[in-house]
């Protein structure tokens, strides 16, 4: 089965992405970015890191592409 678990890019997990965005308060991916380094590359980390934020899933096996809330 497909995981998807991490900004590849910067190995940042989700996990670890939602742990800095509960202690900062970050609420985008942008806020995030001020806090943590991470998808400043391929940026397909993004509606990953944007679907964490929403429902706290740090484990992903399906694609979402940007666009998808
Ligand atoms: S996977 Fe996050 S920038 Fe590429």
């Amino acid at each position: 089965m497909m995981t998807i678990d991490r900004c590849y890019c910067y190995q940042q997990t989700f996990a670890d992405l939602k742990t800095v965005a509960e202690e900062t308060g970050a609420d985008s991916v942008h806020a995030l970015q001020s806090h943590v380094t991470f998808g400043e590359n391929c940026q397909l980390c993004h509606p990953y890191v944007r679907r964490m934020m929403e429902t706290g899933e740090t484990v992903f096996h399906e694609v979402l592409e940007d666009g998808e809330a």
